[in-house]
């Protein structure tokens, strides 16, 4: 335990090399206790992410990608195929663990395609493969901490000093490796003496809000105030919010956005009252093979997390019944920006989404 440090100083996801684990910080613990976990097997890394010990599309990502490679190295076969008979059941594996995150199998991919280009085609042998991974997984990593400080920038460029925000769960420095997506124009913002009032839904059921968002803002000096979900339109109508600000799990072509469950209620509630919302969406979330948001895989899970978990008695009937989707889905008329790290994608987004991938696959620079 290591509680007298600033969570901002932790790094939320690391490949320690000494060790051959991923390392992250417990996010199931949070506020309470800062302890990091180690992670060196497939079930330690899928466990991690299914209770969301460490979660946040990009968060998950790197995790993924950092984790692969972990156990790509403990691979003992020295024949390529049967090397990478290994890795795909692994992969396969952790790319279970869950369902709506893009970046979960856009990482895994990656990581298989560079496995696959070395491997097989250049036939290099495994330990150089090995290699290769180990570089693409911190690259991924690295890559992601850019993204994010772009997407602050684009984001911030549509805020001005003393503006009211309104975020929904923990789209923060804590689901990614730094700055966070939707919290990333705050904290250039902060850094640069814009003096934002941001408004932290608790996001029920598993209050990331609470417990991640407004921990993280407050550690880092951001006026930040907490509220109930079904407080946000009340905030709203009182003009307290000039954005709304989120992040988000997958973006479809049309624009649809799957972020956390209660995400498309605040974008609801902000449209009647004139308030714009931004998706802060990194390419690796934008999944150009799922055309619209209801072709989404919404995860749902345990009725345990609604009536129990984080309450000293359980807070429904026993034996009732529950419905818990993790994730909805905002309808891209709702949206009016996706903020990239290529810029700004605005309606319609199937043809400004389409030019922002077109973007990226060219490898043009941030
Ligand atoms: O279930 P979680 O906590 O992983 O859900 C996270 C979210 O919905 C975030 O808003 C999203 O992943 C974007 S994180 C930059």
């Amino acid at each position: 335990m290591q509680e007298e440090k600033n969570i901002m100083s932790f790094e939320t996801v690391a490949l320690d090399e000494a060790q051959n684990a991923v390392v992250i910080i417990d996010q199931t613990l949070l506020p309470g206790t800062t302890q990091l976990a180690v992670l060196k097997t497939a079930q330690e890394i899928w466990d991690a992410i299914y209770r969301l010990q460490v979660r946040g599309a990009p968060a998950i990502g790197v995790t993924a990608a950092l984790g692969i490679y972990v156990l790509a190295k403990e691979i003992e076969e020295q024949d390529f195929e049967a090397f990478y008979q290994k890795f795909r059941e692994y992969k396969e594996y952790l790319d279970s663990s869950r369902p709506t995150a893009v970046n979960l199998s856009w990482a895994l991919r990656r990581m298989e395609a560079v496995c696959l280009q070395a491997g097989r085609q250049e036939k290099r042998p495994v330990a150089e493969v090995k290699e290769i991974l180990h570089k693409e997984a911190l690259r991924i990593r690295q890559e992601d901490v850019e993204v994010c400080r772009k997407i602050g920038e684009y984001g911030l460029s549509l805020l001005n000093p003393g503006d009211g925000i309104l975020t929904h769960c923990n789209a923060g420095q804590l689901a990614t490796v730094k700055y966070g997506t939707a919290t990333a124009p705050i904290y250039l913002g902060q850094e640069r003496g814009y003096h934002f009032h941001v408004f932290a839904d608790e996001t029920r059921p598993l209050l990331q809000g609470a417990r991640l968002t407004a921990y993280e803002l407050s550690c880092a000096g951001v006026d930040v105030t907490l509220i109930c979900d079904n407080m946000a339109a009340s905030v709203m109508s009182k003009g307290l919010v000039q954005a709304v600000f989120v992040g988000c799990d997958r973006v479809a072509a049309n624009g649809d956005t799957a972020n956390k469950i209660g995400t498309s209620m605040a974008a609801l509630a902000a449209n009647y009252y004139g308030v714009p919302v931004y998706v802060c969406a990194p390419t690796s979330t934008i999944d150009m093979d799922t055309a619209k948001g209801g072709d989404i895989c919404i995860e749902e899970r345990a009725p345990q997390e609604v009536t129990e978990m984080w309450y000293k008695e359980p807070m429904a009937p026993k034996g009732v019944k529950v419905y818990n989707p993790a994730f909805d889905v905002t309808d891209h008329e709702l949206i009016s920006g996706i903020i990239t790290e290529y810029g700004i994608a605005r309606a319609p987004y199937t043809e400004s989404l389409k030019a922002v991938m077109d973007r990226k696959e060219k490898g043009e620079e941030l």
